[in-house]
């Protein structure tokens, strides 16, 4: 059976994704519907060399179209605003954003690592995506996770500027423009605080009571729920002047007593679905984001013992946040929810 799909912010960098991840996948869909605002209602969106017009977002345009999934990544507040009516027509909400992700009755999933979770969809009718840097660093935790137990996680994070939309890669491009012109000073700084080319950022959203910002407070807690796993999270979220995919640089305490054994790690991360392993420093191959970009594997690389504690482990994790950050994870849960639908 055929779906009527929607995707919310149709006209955005993970929007626009989504229309290529859904092909990709052959998702099964009866009639698209893309959504925007207003302002670019009329506007065409393309998928399967086709050209669909753009709708604008609407409290009744879900019913209407008897949208049956609907996909949402056009900021917190519209979906904040909006998913009820979705839902109130009939539809499952797949929502990218940070808006329902913590909430008790919400599942927040990644379908490799717990997709047991989709099933109390029907409390709500959401399914939250978890944040991107989230996203990648739990494909490489589970498996080991289940291959010894972890206790504890330090990360820090090197984040491309696609994380913050179409604008932030314009302005990336913009100031490195500037710079060749030697104008740079002069160039316009609204996606981030500061001047990102030449640069990095330790500041990715806002800054929270207890001195971390709001993304890194978003890979502990999140990690936790995904995990259903008390693991203590340490993260330092950075933003790079990188177009696309994030990198992740992650170190991981096993429970006391454990001996890391580095092939060990290394199989059972080739193991997980979805993972790739590049890791032969000697002749310089690790993931890097000109490997990830425009792929649907989270890439894990430079796995090594700690020198001084064998029960932790070292390596660096980089994947295409766009897509397994945001739409091609959405469309994975979108096609395990079908699949568990059409069991019951
Ligand atoms: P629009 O192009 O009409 O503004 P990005 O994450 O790349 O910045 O994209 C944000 C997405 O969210 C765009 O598709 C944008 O549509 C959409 N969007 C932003 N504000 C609204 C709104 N008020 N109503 C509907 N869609 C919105």
């Amino acid at each position: 059976r055929k779906f009527n799909v929607a995707v919310v912010g149709a006209t955005g960098a993970v929007g626009e994704e989504l229309f290529r991840v859904l092909k990709d996948y052959n998702f099964p869909i009866n009639k698209l519907v893309p959504l925007a605002s207003a302002r670019s209602a009329g506007s065409k969106v393309e998928y399967d060399g086709k050209e669909i017009t753009v709708l604008e977002l609407t409290e009744t345009c879900f019913e209407e179209n008897e949208v049956e999934i609907a996909f949402f990544s056009a900021g917190g507040s519209i979906s904040e605003k909006y998913a009820r009516y979705a839902v109130e027509a009939g539809a499952v909400v797949i929502d990218n954003t940070s808006h329902f992700r913590m909430e008790a009755n919400v599942p927040l999933v990644v379908p490799e690592v717990n997709p047991e979770d989709i099933a109390s969809w029907r409390e709500t009718g959401i399914i939250a995506n978890p944040n991107c840097s989230t996203i990648q660093m739990v494909m490489s935790l589970k498996p080991l996770d289940e291959l010894y137990g972890i206790k504890r996680v330090d990360v820090s994070t090197y984040q491309a500027v696609s994380g913050a939309g179409k604008t932030g890669m314009e302005e990336l491009v913009k100031q490195m423009q500037a710079f060749f012109a030697f104008s740079l000073e002069d160039s316009e700084k609204n996606a981030f605080a500061h001047q990102i080319a030449l640069n990095v950022i330790p500041q990715i959203d806002v800054a929270q009571a207890n001195g971390f910002t709001k993304e890194e407070m978003k890979m502990v807690n999140e990690t936790q729920k995904i995990m259903h796993k008390e693991i203590a999270v340490a993260a330092t979220c950075v933003r790079v002047p990188v177009l696309r995919s994030h990198s992740e640089s992650i170190t991981v305490t096993f429970e006391d007593g454990v001996e890391v054994d580095v092939n060990e790690v290394r199989e059972a991360l080739e193991r997980f679905e979805n993972v790739e392993v590049i890791d032969d420093l000697e002749n310089n191959a690790y993931p890097m984001p000109i490997i990830s970009t425009d792929t649907d594997a989270t890439y894990v690389g430079r796995i090594r013992r700690d020198v001084y504690s064998p029960n932790i482990v070292h390596y660096f994790n980089v994947a295409d946040q766009v897509r397994v950050g945001a739409a091609t994870n959405a469309v994975r849960i979108g096609l395990k929810w079908i699949e568990m639908e059409n069991e019951i």
